[in-house]
């Protein structure tokens, strides 16, 4: 039988599993302030896929102010994807695609109308997830990670 996983959203028990999650996948790491604080100013777009009841990936998000819209009188708000991972026996069967539509949703929760992220230039996985849920680089970032390697930034716009 196909095994299921569930999204919900985070919660702070689960903390110590996502940075777990975290460091398993990742060389970018965070403090436990960070994801708390994260958590508290934008629940809804931190979110969690579960599979018999374990915790196996995350998605977290910021929303940021965007440059001020002096025709519309209005600051946009723009979504951020901070960092998304799924562990190893669990990817390509759709968690990660699943948590990102989920996360871009409750985007518009918070009133955002596009959503970037940064990437390495070398994860293939990742940019090709991207692409597949309608991301466009819109340039790349010479050094941006802490080991000398680029970042491509990706772009959405969200639909209403
Ligand atoms: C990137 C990541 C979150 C994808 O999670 P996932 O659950 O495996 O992704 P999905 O199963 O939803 O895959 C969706 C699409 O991504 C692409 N993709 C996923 N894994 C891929 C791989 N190994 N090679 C090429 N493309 C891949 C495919 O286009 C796939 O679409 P398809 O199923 O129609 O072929 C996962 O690989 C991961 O945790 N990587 C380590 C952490 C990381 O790099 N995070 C992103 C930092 S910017």
């Amino acid at each position: 039988m196909e095994r299921q996983f569930t999204l919900r959203q985070f919660r702070i028990e689960d903390l110590d599993r996502v940075i777990y999650i975290n460091r398993e996948c990742l060389p970018e790491n965070y403090s436990s302030y960070f994801f708390i604080d994260l958590f508290k100013r934008f629940p809804e777009t931190f979110i969690i896929a579960e599979e018999n009841g374990d915790i196996v990936g995350y998605i977290m998000c910021r929303i940021e102010s965007g440059m001020p819209d002096f025709r519309r009188l209005k600051i946009p708000k723009i979504g951020h994807i901070i960092s998304i991972a799924v562990l190893p026996g669990y990817r390509n069967r759709g968690i990660g695609r699943a948590l990102i539509s989920k996360a871009l949703e409750a985007m518009k929760l918070y009133n955002a109308e596009e959503c970037y992220l940064e990437v390495r230039v070398s994860n293939t996985p990742a940019i090709n997830l991207y692409r597949k849920l309608g991301f466009k680089v819109s340039r790349r970032i010479r050094g941006y990670y802490s080991d000398g390697e680029d970042a491509y930034l990706m772009n959405k716009k969200l639909s209403n």
